[in-house]
């Protein structure tokens, strides 16, 4: 579907997000594993993570799903069954990593496959040290999904990622659940650490030694009631609309803060931008808390601009898209650098936000694990595509907002894979 997005002068007001889609996916997927009912307030109404519910439901889970709150009668460590068909991860990259590590203790044979987009992104991370714990999984040539999935009984692994990525750290770690004895992951970079906080609410032993996380096997973990707060990835949209739109005034509300994903916050505040944490606190182990963002009064770009690298890449890898929007219009312009992760992503962010800021009218040079985009740079009204990817469809509705003209958004639908009320409550925020 084609939007078409009128620019505007600014936004102001008080919103609250729909729940973080890390925390939803995990919380479903210990749920699953837990005994008794798990209640889940504002779960991510996202498809990727209704996508994680129907694979629970499809190995035999219960689950009721109203509006954002899901109830998941959890069947214990051992009590999933065999799924009729194969599993349907959809876009989810999340939900076919890590529910992998849960499928590969299992002692039965699971397929597990998902769209075009999923079909082409790479599992070589998650089968090379679930098979070193003893599963067999097969995959297409390149090791690209589907896979499938013999479990076994598995032994407890000591693993050096390779790559720091959160999705494998898990698989790893929901592995280890069934394993005898203690499983570990080293991590080169910090990556979210979502599963470590939930594995603990939901009663395994998790022991964190600097780059180290170590769960024991064979925990009997028990159901909870929990809340999900708000999405700071989703919130990058709307703090760069804030930032974008001079004289804008917007809060957000109850936005989960955890430190391993606040790395966009210091990047934003780096830039120059006005964005303040209002209140925090901590809510079944994930702090949370009031995000206001503030767009500039005067003349003249509102950000510095700069470089983002090493690490800081590592910790804004999703929020990329629309920092590369604010860096056109920032003073000194933008480098990303060491971000090759982004090409096996949704879509490759590298070659579909160049595509979509030289149609605005943006000079960009793009290199192999990044990009450069010089400062002070207007959007002209476009033609612009999401190439079915969420944060491409609303990074570059966020730009649109801000460009010299109407624009269309080719295949806007694609937002609704995390955010489905993007559209809804961008419309229904005050604008002038
Ligand atoms: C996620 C980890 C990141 C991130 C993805 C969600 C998670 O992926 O890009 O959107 O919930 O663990 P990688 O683990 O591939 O870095």
């Amino acid at each position: 579907m084609t939007r078409t997005i009128q620019p505007i002068s600014s936004i102001h007001g008080t919103l609250r997000l729909p729940g973080d889609k890390s925390i939803s996916h995990r919380y479903a997927m210990l749920a699953a594993l837990a005994e008794g009912p798990t209640v889940i307030r504002n779960y991510s109404t996202g498809a990727d993570c209704a996508s994680t519910l129907g694979c629970l439901r499809g190995l035999g889970v219960a689950i009721e799903h109203s509006g954002a709150c899901v109830t998941v009668e959890g069947v214990g460590l051992t009590g999933l069954q065999v799924p009729s068909g194969a599993l349907d991860a959809g876009n989810s990259g999340s939900t076919i990593r890590m529910l992998s590590g849960i499928l590969a203790g299992q002692s039965f044979k699971t397929t597990i496959g998902g769209d075009e987009s999923l079909s082409r992104r790479p599992m070589h991370r998650i089968i090379t040290p679930l098979a070193e714990m003893g599963a067999r999984i097969e995959a297409r040539d390149g090791g690209v999904p589907p896979l499938t999935i013999q479990g076994k009984a598995l032994r407890p692994l000591s693993y050096d990622l390779p790559v720091p990525s959160a999705q494998v750290k898990t698989a790893v770690l929901f592995a280890g659940l069934f394993a005898e004895g203690q499983t570990s992951v080293r991590e080169p970079l910090a990556t979210r650490n979502h599963s470590e906080i939930a594995l603990r609410e939901f009663g395994a032993t998790v022991a964190v030694d600097g780059p180290e996380v170590r769960v024991q096997g064979r925990p009997r973990l028990r159901g909870l009631e929990l809340q999900v707060p708000g999405d700071l990835s989703s919130s990058s949209f709307f703090l760069a609309a804030g930032l974008l739109l001079p004289g804008s005034d917007l809060t957000m509300e109850g936005v989960g803060l955890n430190p391993t994903r606040t790395a966009l916050l210091e990047v934003l505040h780096d830039m120059g931008a006005d964005v303040e944490v209002l209140t925090s606190n901590a809510e079944y182990g994930e702090p949370v808390g009031d995000l206001r963002v503030r767009g500039r009064t005067g003349a003249g770009p509102v950000l510095e601009g700069g470089v983002i690298q090493g690490e800081t890449t590592a910790g804004v890898i999703d929020e990329i898209p629309i920092l590369a929007v604010l860096g056109a219009a920032s003073r000194q312009g933008l480098e990303i650098r060491d971000a090759a992760e982004l090409r096996v992503k949704e879509s490759d962010r590298i070659a579909t936000v160049a595509e979509n800021l030289k149609r605005m009218g943006v000079r960009v040079e793009v290199r192999d694990d990044g990009m450069a985009i010089p400062g002070r740079q207007a959007f002209q009204p476009a033609e612009v595509d999401s190439f079915g990817d969420h944060r491409i469809a609303m990074a570059f509705t966020i730009a649109a907002l801000a460009a010299q003209g109407p624009c269309q958004i080719n295949a806007a639908e694609a937002a609704s894979v995390s955010f489905p009320e993007f559209y809804q409550l961008l419309e229904s925020v005050p604008r002038s």
